[in-house]
């Protein structure tokens, strides 16, 4: 069994071939981060334009790689959402039309499902159930997962998503776009406990978190100019981090999951890996990371996702192609998930 991955629900281009026994066999990426950098942020009509520029050269320099022809793969999986309705109708599209054309199933991908299964990318002995905490650019979340499909929110940022923090307070700092990468660069050069920023609702119970509050700090002390910008990025990420790994260690008590998996964009950032490790090394957890190329967004977790599911029997049934710009992942299930713009 073999598996195409196509993502394209935000400025990512991503295409993998993803095999049952050999794992992952090629890939491609490619970032729109020059075409959105002039104007802060991702513009959706752009994203949407690239993606149907890169989507067929990038499969086709994915299939001479792994020395395959479409009719040899099983089926093409593809992110249905969330995320931008234009972007994801692209790969959606696409994806339809070659699994039609080469008479194999179509596999609609929830983008967050495909974030969470990313370290089983990798070779270890990684199995549900186990405790997610995903971090991305549009999420924060601390999610139970039973089972493939089966996923249940424990807690979750109230106002702005981690990676969103670090954009936002790059660019407070003049960082430009995509900020977190860069945030985090120039916190290597900073004085640590130097300013101390507050941890938003760690003094609380629960497994909500708030990362707002923050970026409001960050302005102050930006505006104070009493420090240096690198010691204010190091500042945020120290609080960022603090907050994740304590409201993480508190969710492995509540659920008493044996295993902790931290995905998405953020999972990136060094120093929230370290925090993570020792805290799960110290209440004796083992922990799984992506590989850093696939925290952020790539065609191979969506074909690893689409492999799962093929393995579990869900398919799209008849011509469907699934978009929804809003999917909470707790909705899954193994079903095919309809279309919904809302
Ligand atoms: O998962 P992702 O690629 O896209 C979404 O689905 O949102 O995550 C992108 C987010 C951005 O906010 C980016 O700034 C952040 O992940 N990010 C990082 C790092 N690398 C990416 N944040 C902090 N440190 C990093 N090393
Ligand atoms: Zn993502």
């Amino acid at each position: 069994m073999r598996v195409l991955g196509i993502e394209t629900s935000c400025d990512e281009t991503g295409i993998a071939i993803v095999d049952a026994e050999a794992g992952l066999i090629a890939h491609r990426l490619h970032s729109q981060v020059d075409l959105h950098a002039v104007y802060g942020g991702v513009v959706p009509e752009l994203a949407s334009r690239d993606h149907i520029r890169r989507i067929l050269p990038l499969l086709r320099e994915v299939l001479d790689e792994a020395g395959m022809r479409g009719p040899d793969l099983s089926a093409v999986a593809y992110t249905a959402g969330p995320g931008l309705l234009g972007a994801l109708l692209t790969g959606a599209s696409v994806a339809r039309a070659l699994a039609y054309g080469w008479g194999v199933p179509a596999l609609a991908v929830h983008h967050l499902e495909g974030h969470l299964l990313a370290p089983l990318l990798e070779e270890n002995d990684l199995a549900f159930p186990f405790l997610v905490l995903l971090v991305s650019g549009g999420h924060t979340q601390l999610i139970h997962a039973r089972a493939l499909g089966e996923y249940e929110l424990l807690g979750e940022s109230i106002d702005d998503a981690a990676g969103e923090a670090f954009d936002k307070t790059a660019k407070l700092l003049g960082l430009g776009y995509p900020g977190g990468p860069a945030l985090s660069r120039l916190a290597e050069t900073g004085e640590g406990g130097a300013l101390r920023l507050p941890r938003p609702m760690l003094d609380r119970p629960g497994l909500d978190m708030s990362f707002s509050g923050l970026k409001t700090a960050v302005l102050t002390a930006v505006r104070k100019g009493c420090h240096e910008p690198a010691v204010i990025a190091r500042a945020f990420e120290e609080a960022v981090t603090d907050t994740l790994v304590e409201k993480t260690r508190r969710a492995l008590e509540v659920s008493g999951a044996p295993a902790l998996v931290v995905a998405g964009g953020v999972a990136a950032n060094r120093p929230l890996r370290a925090g993570l490790r020792a805290m799960a090394e110290a209440n004796g957890v083992p922990v799984f990371f992506p590989r850093p190329a696939f925290c952020t967004d790539n065609g191979a977790m969506i074909a690893l996702a689409g492999l799962r599911r093929l393995q579990a029997g869900a398919s799209e049934p008849g011509l469907t192609i699934s978009a929804r710009a809003r999917w909470p992942l707790a909705e899954l299930g193994l079903a095919a998930p309809g279309t919904a713009a809302a």
